[in-house]
């Protein structure tokens, strides 16, 4: 999604920008430029690609000399990538704007402003709100503002120089996410805080409809007519280390490498005395006593995260539970009641389609719960109750350590729900809480073991076309994840299928050396889900088996077996998810792909 920077300071602004930009790669773009105050004029340098493409062309041009500028790395909706269709946008003479969002009625403003004279030279939304905002500005910044954010529709945040406002930055939001940064003598807007912690880590956030007005002296904060409105200064907590690759490679090994820590963080605050206990979430055990259903909402991985809070939730608490895609449930009318429990699973806290159907879900009288990571995002901020994961920033597109540590909070919820239920006694919740806390060492002895495997095997699967994964039960929830990983950025078509299923129909897809990755961690599934890779093994496909490292596997079975540490049967997917990131990871890095930063997606969906 699109990355939006600003700084008014006095240092090299197109400096600024584009190391800001650099920390906002993350959320995935394919073009960049930004907009400088110089001597007087809005200088403006644009390219699609990669940063690097924006700094050769301004090695080549000339970069913008100046302390005041606003930068954009894109993430194309409306109108091809392309370089006029890269932002900043021009609105005439009086208005450069950076955007992240869309705006739902941008044909019909176009329409009207066209009619009013106006030429267009982009395909975007953006140029639109650009050309309304430059129509409506008679040198009042805030009446502009406020007269051009009545008439878009749509979810945006903008950062907005007015040409005769030289040394100012306006900033203002309605749904997208957007922070304002602050030090001596400087300020910052940014989409998202690594894109300042290594200028400063003060910052506010800026709530829906605020505007923000930013000079060198300091920042300002008004609503739509203009009155003052006093904000709560932040502090972030992450380190400028936590947010950068500390000598890995690519921020995705470094993020499998943290999935240890993230756990402990995550978890050990979470337990008292032996036990559960999200009191401090605002979750109780007489609360989780009368729900009767819970719902679970996300989208891509965290989605993932849902399935596999499914089969433990129902299997130990004994709870219905619904696992819904975010954009599907909000539009399909879904029976939601007042004694349900609506989770929504998020790390950006900012997924749209999370969003919207979290406010559905409380519309609809249900109690809401967020399982977040992005601290002060908006999902978290909206939820009736919130469990913050702590991952620390994830960087890498493909998510690995949120995955895991949204699943520790499935587990943490799970017992304390069973327990709630009277499914399980205080002992046996406290026994398996402990096995959780073993987690994270099991996590670090399964990257150590399976890392080189991984990497040999990956060899093997670079050249495929297609391949499958398949599992029952948790190893089923697994297997869609190591699937999404694989294709997201390695780039082959994969699917993840039920083994069970397979002789329904996609077996017939099986062909002489075609990769199957099958997931057998479940003891109790173990015997079943080895028929159903017989199958595939007898139609010529390469099995690689994932299982525990105590299993017994018969000579036939696999071509390629890669053993994970043995815990309960029930917590396996938190070591078998490791060596289906590893392989993802290593296939991603022998195709020569940006592993990081996968073509087509963006970490942080902020639009529908
Ligand atoms: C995007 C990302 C995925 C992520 C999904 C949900 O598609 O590329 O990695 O799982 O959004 O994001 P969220 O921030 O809500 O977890």
């Amino acid at each position: 999604m699109c990355g939006i920077v600003g700084y008014v300071g006095n240092r090299d602004c197109s400096e600024v920008l584009v190391s800001a930009l650099r920390k906002l790669e993350y959320r995935g773009y394919d073009s960049a430029g930004i907009a400088v105050f110089e001597s007087g004029k809005i200088n403006i340098k644009k390219a699609q690609g990669r940063l690097d493409d924006l700094e050769d062309k301004m090695k080549y041009e000339g970069k913008p000399c100046g302390n005041v500028g606003i930068g954009h790395t894109r993430w194309a909706t409306h109108g091809v990538p392309s370089e006029i269709n890269s932002h900043p946008h021009r609105g005439g003479d009086k208005v450069t704007i950076v955007h992240n969002g869309i705006i739902e009625n941008y044909k019909e403003l176009k329409e009207m402003l066209i009619k009013n004279g106006r030429t267009f030279v982009s395909e975007t939304d953006t140029e639109v709100v650009a050309q309304l905002l430059d129509f409506n500005y008679d040198g009042d910044p805030v009446g502009a503002l406020r007269k051009t954010l009545s008439q878009v529709e749509g979810s945006f945040a903008l950062g907005v120089l007015f040409a005769d406002r030289e040394g100012e930055i306006y900033a203002v939001r309605r749904e997208s996410p957007l922070i304002v940064g602050v030090a001596e003598g400087e300020s910052f807007i940014a989409s998202d805080v690594p894109a300042i912690i290594q200028y400063t880590k003060k910052y506010y956030l800026l709530e829906h409809d605020e505007i923000a007005h930013l000079t060198s002296d300091g920042v300002s904060f008004c609503d739509l007519n203009g009155k003052h409105i006093s904000k709560e200064l932040k502090v972030a907590d992450w380190s400028q280390d936590a947010a950068e690759k500390g000598g890995y490679d690519h921020y995705m090994i470094k993020e499998i490498h943290e999935q240890p820590t993230s756990v402990k963080t995550t978890v050990t605050p979470r337990i008292s005395d032996g036990m559960p206990s999200l009191d401090e979430c605002g979750i109780t055990v007489d609360y989780l006593k009368k729900v009767k259903q819970i719902h679970i909402v996300a989208c891509g991985t965290a989605m993932h995260a849902g399935m596999v809070g499914k089969y433990i939730i129902e299997k130990l608490a004994k709870v219905p539970v619904i696992v819904d895609i975010a954009s599907e449930f909000r539009y399909r009318e879904p029976l939601i009641h007042k004694d349900d429990l609506v989770i929504i699973i998020s790390q950006s806290g900012e997924t749209a389609d999370s969003l919207a159907a979290m406010r559905l879900a409380k519309s609809m009288g249900a109690k809401t719960l967020a399982i977040v990571n992005a601290k002060g995002s908006s999902i978290a901020r909206e939820a009736d109750m919130l469990i913050y994961t702590h991952a620390g920033p994830e960087i890498a597109v493909a998510s690995t350590k949120a995955y895991m540590v949204q699943i520790s909070v499935m587990y943490l919820l799970c017992f304390e729900l069973a327990f709630a239920k009277g499914y399980i006694t205080d002992g046996e919740c406290c026994r398996l809480t402990d096995a959780l806390c073993e987690i994270p060492a099991l996590i670090d002895d399964t990257i150590d073991t399976t890392n080189d495997l991984c990497h040999e095997i990956a060899e093997k699967l670079i050249d495929a076309d297609s391949l499958l994964y398949i599992g029952r039960g948790l190893d089923y929830a697994l297997s869609m994840e190591g699937s999404l990983k694989l294709k997201e950025i390695s780039y082959i078509h994969s699917e993840a299928y039920a083994a069970g299923e397979l002789k329904h129909g996609t077996i017939s897809l099986i062909t002489e050396g075609m990769p199957v990755i099958a997931v057998a961690t479940q003891t109790s599934l173990y015997d079943k889900t080895v028929s159903n890779i017989k199958e595939v093994k007898a139609r010529g496909a390469m099995v690689i088996l994932v299982c525990d490292e105590k299993a017994e596997v018969g000579a036939d079975v696999a071509d390629h077996i890669i053993r994970v540490p043995k815990t309960l049967e029930m917590l396996m997917p938190m070591t078998a998810i490791v060596p289906l990131q590893l392989l993802a990871y290593y296939t991603s890095v022998l195709r020569g792909n940006d592993v990081d930063k996968p073509r087509n997606l963006a970490k942080s969906v902020t639009v529908e």
